[in-house]
């Protein structure tokens, strides 16, 4: 039996019933990222032997969200009674098992590694059967109150059980805890359901381990946010908030200017280099890499997307799935799609919409186009209203643009179709054919002007 091995257990197999949703409430996203990612990440520096999910509601959506994550086990819990008897759900699987559990809620994520660290340490060092962690709340309502006497943490007492008396206590019960596993099952098996909501409450260990006459410690928090309960939809939005604070803060003291950093969205995977600048209500989401000098401007959301240095993205543009290189100037009112690849100086002007198509080094797209399935050259003009028209119905299609061709206004280039390097399209024209290079290509009406025609009409000489 090893005895200084740590194993992390967490719960979540409550239904939430204060989120009022379809899912389970570990999946819910935080700024971003789902609930439990910020458990599984702040466990993980303790490097325990086991991690350990007690699942029960939405259990085979959370093992599938979860698939494929190493070391993870999952217990169901059937019916799910309570907190305490949710951990002994796990009792089987710590048969025969010493050292220390680490058991957290997985409706906590703001706690940080170093608290957990410095819960191990206490929890060892002092040889206590259990260590809990605590936290004093201007208001504490909701929480499970801590009751000492003469400062040692006697038990722990619900919102719904306590006294008025109890209900002024302000030290809280974090609901994380650190047990020694070789005492702990027998214990866990004595809590009764006799209380208001007729669970069986973890929390009541504490009691029960002081009738036995064991040591139970607890640690303290200082910053009382980093652990707040996600009961409700209300707390979700407060507690990303935090997060989104705590990452915007992190981005300004790295060199990243946010001009509102109450309506920055940055997802936890969004790099920014230095000296960029984010206007307000700017959301970057998913794998985007920003780098250093750009200029986002207001209301721009950027989902998967890459940008090098200096790029300058204008007002109201979304990106999914994009690459744009220096220097290069988008929107406003631009949708770059996946794949569109924008390159060095290009320029990208409003309401022009791109889809898996290269957009050569300082060529331009300025006004109302859509261009799909197209390879863009370098030095291009792509005039006003030009459209590739990249679908029959069946088959999608390419379009061949070549360097310094110049697209005149309103084309309709019906893909699979190639303009010739320097090639000239004249304005509203509908190309069907290949334009060679140095060509000019025009397909369109030929004007006849009837000279005298209005005044004809109206009957007059
Ligand atoms: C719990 C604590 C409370 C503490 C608070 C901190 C109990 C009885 N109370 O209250 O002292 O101040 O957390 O946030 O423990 N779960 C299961 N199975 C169950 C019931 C719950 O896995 O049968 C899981 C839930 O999914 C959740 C966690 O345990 O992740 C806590 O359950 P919840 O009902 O939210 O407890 P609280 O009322 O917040
Ligand atoms: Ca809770």
């Amino acid at each position: 039996m090893i005895v200084s091995e740590t194993h992390v257990v967490i719960l979540a197999a409550g239904k939430g019933t204060r989120m009022k949703s379809a899912f389970p409430k570990v999946l819910h996203r935080v700024a971003g990222a789902p609930m439990i990612e910020y458990l599984l990440a702040a466990a993980r520096p303790l490097a325990p032997a086991t991690i350990t999910l007690v699942v029960g509601h939405g259990a085979d959506l959370l093992r599938d969200r979860l698939a494929g994550r190493g070391n993870l086990r999952f217990v169901v819990q059937e019916p799910q009674l309570g907190t305490g008897h949710a951990l002994r759900q796990t009792e089987a699987l710590f048969a025969g098992v010493g050292g220390t559990l680490v058991m957290l809620q997985g409706d906590v994520p703001l706690l940080t590694s170093a608290t957990l660290e410095r819960l191990v340490m206490t929890h060892r060092c002092s040889q206590a059967a259990a260590t809990v962690v605590t936290a004093v709340f201007d208001d504490p309502f909701g929480y499970g109150r801590i009751i000492r006497e003469g400062g040692e943490l006697v038990r722990i007492v619900e919102e719904r059980d306590a006294t008025n008396a109890e209900r002024g206590i302000c030290e809280v019960n974090a609901g994380i805890y650190a047990f020694d596993l070789a005492m702990l099952f027998p214990s866990l098996a004595r809590i009764a359901a006799a209380n208001a909501q007729g669970e069986y409450y973890l929390p009541d260990l504490v009691g029960i381990y002081r009738q036995e006459g064991r040591a139970v410690g607890s640690v303290r928090v200082d910053d009382p946010d980093e652990i707040r309960g996600i009961n409700s939809r209300k707390e979700l939005a407060a507690v990303s908030r935090i997060v989104r604070q705590q990452r915007n803060a992190a981005l300004m003291a790295a060199g990243v200017t946010l001009e509102d950093p109450d309506t920055t969205y940055v997802g936890p995977e969004v790099e920014v280099g230095r000296d960029t600048i984010l206007h307000p209500g700017v959301v970057l989401e998913g794998h985007t890499r920003i780098g250093s000098n750009c200029e986002i401007h207001a209301h721009v959301r950027i989902v998967d997307s890459t940008l090098e240095d200096g790029v300058t993205v204008f007002n109201f543009c979304v990106l999914n799935g994009a690459r744009v290189a220096a220097d290069a100037r988008i929107g406003p009112f631009a949708h770059l799609r996946p794949d569109a690849d924008v390159r060095e100086a290009a320029h990208v002007g409003n309401f022009v919409e791109l889809k898996k198509t290269v957009l050569g080094a300082r060529s331009k797209a300025n006004h109302l186009a859509y261009l799909g399935d197209a390879t863009i050259g370098e030095g291009v003009n792509v005039g006003a209203g030009t459209i590739t028209c990249n679908y029959d119905g069946l088959r999608k299609h390419p379009t061949t643009i070549e360097d310094g061709a110049f697209v005149g206004s309103d084309t309709t280039l019906v893909a699979p179709v190639t303009l010739g390097k320097g090639a000239y399209v004249a304005a509203g024209s509908c190309i069907v054919n290949d334009v060679p290079p140095g060509a000019l290509g025009i397909a369109r009406g030929v004007q006849v002007n009837k000279e005298g025609w209005v005044a004809r009409k109206q009957g007059k000489k």
